[in-house]
This record gives structure tokens, C-alpha cells and sequence, in this order.
């Protein structure tokens, strides 16, 4: 039997009480536990609800506020890994589920196909789902790409979504994640690149499971939004640079169904509101850092402090400049942080514009060759 988890943080407290009855109605399902930040509004009406549907489902639906857990900064990685703790010291499922606590399309069958794959003896199963082809710019250009140069011979470079909140751990996969003390540090948004790496870095078998339906969350506007994400994500990406991988994991992925027309056809960023990004507020000390990248990316960078540039940043500048960011990148230094959320929203400009704008299936299809030559070439050294 399992444990589903809502890790949550300011949210919608009627979308969250509704996908937590769809959870606690589950048959498989014989808790759910719902994690939050801090003691927000959304939090107290959860808290408030919690003993009336503990009863009119007949078994326990709990809220807590996340412990501190990590050392760094206090995010989403102290919610899932104060889970993991509840899951592995306080109860005796066999299963936990984690789903974010934001899905709109949330239903029974995330949970049903999830249980029916750890039913075939898989230790991991993540859910995916269809994306637009400019959604997903972490994933693609600092995630995967940096599996794919890092590790090119594992698995986690075909991972189709490993930033994905949505996936499902036996206890064995649990206790293995929660005794990694880089998956405990990790609190804040880089705790699903440690997740993902970890599960791989044990060997555990995965399976990703395909959710036809999506998972209909919020949309971003300029690409600032992103940018604490983002920051954190390259962060936990270099944190494990020179770590070797043993284990073999074993990896299978369910076939995609077809993606539906909303998806094909949404935008994932406000490009108006994205371009001046390129040129705005530069200091001196960021502009010093230019001089550290290659030729071709440091002239790109420099014409952009007066116009917004990015033809420049394909996907060969793109390796060499995040060769770079490996190799230099400061987190926590304004300079840096600055400089690496410029650098990638060049890339993402340029992918939009090169690929992205001729339609879907060819923006996927380049995406994933993009991995593949990444994972071909490795780093320029
Ligand atoms: C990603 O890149 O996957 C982030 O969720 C932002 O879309």
C-alpha cells in the first residue's frame, strides 16, 4: 500500500484539496500527506479541511510544514526530502508517490499506471508527459545537456523528464535516496537533477510512464520567472561533476501517445518581455566574466548589452559556454547567476527562433538529436 505526497508552497488551496481526494480515494492509496513551505493561506485551509476528509475517506490525510533539512537554500528539496523521512521513520508503506501539487489534470490513472509499473518489479517510476516545445528550457539546455556531456554512457541523458515532480518510489529506492547526503543537502530546486541522479547512481530500475493528458500547469511569463530554477538546477548539475557511475540502471519508457493540440500549439515564455533581458543592467564585473568564454560566445554576449543578440548561441557555442559555466560558475555570486541566466536565455532565444518556430515535431525531434550529438561529443576538451 501507498503513501502520495503534495509537496506545496503558496497554491491553489481548491485545486490541492481537490487532486488530495482523487489521491486519498485511491484504492492503492492508504495515506496522503501533504508538505508545505511555511504556514501560508493555502496551508490552514488544508489544515482545516484535513480531519473532515481523514474521515469521509477512512484513512489518514495529513499537512505538515516542511522540517530544514538541507544546506542550502530552503526550497522544494527540504519538502520532499521531510517526506521521505515521514515515509521511511513514521509509516510501513511499501510505496510513496510524489505528484506537484499544481497539476490541473491531476486523476486517479497517475496513480494507477504508476502502481501497475512498480507492480512489474520497477523501483522507479516517473511520470511524463507531452510539453510545449519552448516549455522545458531548464531541462533541456542545463539538465539533459549536462547529463548528456557529464554522463553520456548512463541513462540519465534519455530521461525524458528529469526535473519532473511526479514519480513514484518503492521503500528500497526511498531509504536509498534519503541515505545520500547530497540528496539531503539539496534543498532547494536542484533536489530533482540529485533525485534523478541518484536513483541512477544506485542502479535502480526505471521506468517512465506517458500521462497523455499532461499536466496543464501554470504557464511563465518572461523567462526571469525562471531564473532561481534555473540558477539552482546548473548548480546541482556541477555539484556532481567528476562523480563516476557504475551501477547499470535499467531505463524503459512507455511510447508516447499523440500530443494534443494545445500542447503543440502553446507558447511556454513571453518573447517580448523575454528580449530586453539580453541587454538590461549589466555590471563591469559580469562584463569581466566574458572574458573566460570563447571567442564566438564572449563577442555575442558583448554586441548584446546594447541589442538583444542570439543568433550566435547554437547548440556548438552552447557546449563550449557551458564548458565554461562547469568549470567557473559561482552560485550565490550575483555576477555569475546573472551571467548564466543571460547565457541561457540566448540559447533559448535561438532555439525558438531556429527551431522552435518550425513547428513542433521538428523542435522535438531537434532537441532530442541535440542530446544525442551532445552526448556523441562530450565535452570540447
Ligand atoms: C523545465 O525546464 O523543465 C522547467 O520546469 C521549466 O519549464
Amino acid at each position: 500500500m501507498s503513501l502520495v505526497v503534495f509537496p506545496f508552497k503558496r497554491e491553489d488551496p481548491g485545486n490541492l484539496l481537490k487532486n488530495v481526494k482523487i489521491a486519498s480515494a485511491h484504492p492503492r492509496v492508504e495515506e496522503v500527506l501533504c508538505v508545505g513551505f511555511e504556514e501560508d493561506d493555502c496551508f490552514r485551509t488544508l489544515a482545516a479541511a484535513a480531519p473532515k476528509l481523514s474521515k469521509e475517506q477512512g484513512k489518514p490525510v495529513k499537512v505538515m510544514v516542511q522540517e530544514r533539512l538541507g544546506e542550502l537554500r530552503p526550497g522544494k528539496g527540504d519538502g520532499m526530502n521531510t517526506a521521505l523521512r515521514y515515509f521511511l521513520e513514521e509509516t510501513d508503506h511499501q510505496r510513496l508517490h510524489f505528484y506537484d501539487a499544481d497539476i490541473v489534470s491531476f486523476s486517479e490513472e497517475w496513480i494507477t499506471k504508476a502502481e501497475e509499473a512498480a507492480d512489474q518489479g520497477y523501483d522507479v517510476v516517473r511520470h511524463y508527459f507531452p510539453r510545449a516545445s519552448t516549455d522545458a528550457m531548464i531541462t533541456w539546455f542545463i539538465t539533459r545537456t549536462g547529463f548528456a556531456l557529464l554522463w553520456p554512457k548512463s541513462v540519465l541523458p534519455w530521461i525524458e523528464q528529469p526535473l519532473g515532480g511526479e514519480l513514484l518510489l518503492t521503500r528500497e529506492a526511498a531509504r536509498g535516496l534519503l541515505a545520500d547526503h547530497r540528496v539531503r543537502r539539496q534543498s532547494d530546486w536542484g533536489i530533482d537533477t540529485l533525485y534523478t541522479f541518484s536513483m541512477v547512481k544506485q542502479g535502480f530500475s526505471l521506468y517512465e510512464t506517458y500521462m497523455g493528458v499532461g499536466k496543464l500547469h501554470k504557464l511563465y511569463g518572461a523567462l526571469t520567472d525562471l531564473k532561481t530554477m534555473l540558477v539552482e538546477c546548473f548548480a546541482a548539475i556541477q555539484s556532481l561533476r567528476g562523480i563516476e557511475l557504475t551501477e547499470l540502471s535499467t531505463h524503459q519508457v512507455e511510447f508516447p501517445g499523440p500530443v494534443p493540440p494545445e500542447v503543440k500549439e502553446k507558447l511556454g515564455y513571453d518573447l517580448e518581455r523575454t528580449l530586453p533581458l539580453l541587454c538590461r543592467d549589466w555590471t563591469p564585473e559580469e562584463e569581466d566574466l566574458l572574458a573566460l568564454f570563447p571567442p564566438e560566445v564572449r563577442a555575442g554576449m558583448e554586441a548584446c548589452r546594447s541589442f538583444p543578440k542570439f543568433s550566435f548561441m547554437d547548440e556548438e557555442a552552447w557546449r563550449g559556454a557551458y564548458e565554461v559555466l562547469l568549470d567557473n560558475f559561482q552560485l550565490g555570486q550575483p555576477h555569475w547567476e546573472s551571467l548564466l541566466f543571460r547565457l541561457w536565455v540566448a540559447r533559448t532565444l535561438n532555439y525558438t527562433a531556429q527551431h522552435a518556430l518550425r513547428g513542433y515535431d521538428h523542435a522535438l525531434y531537434y532537441l532530442h538529436q541535440m542530446i544525442w550529438r551532445y552526448a556523441r561529443l562530450g565535452l570540447r576538451r
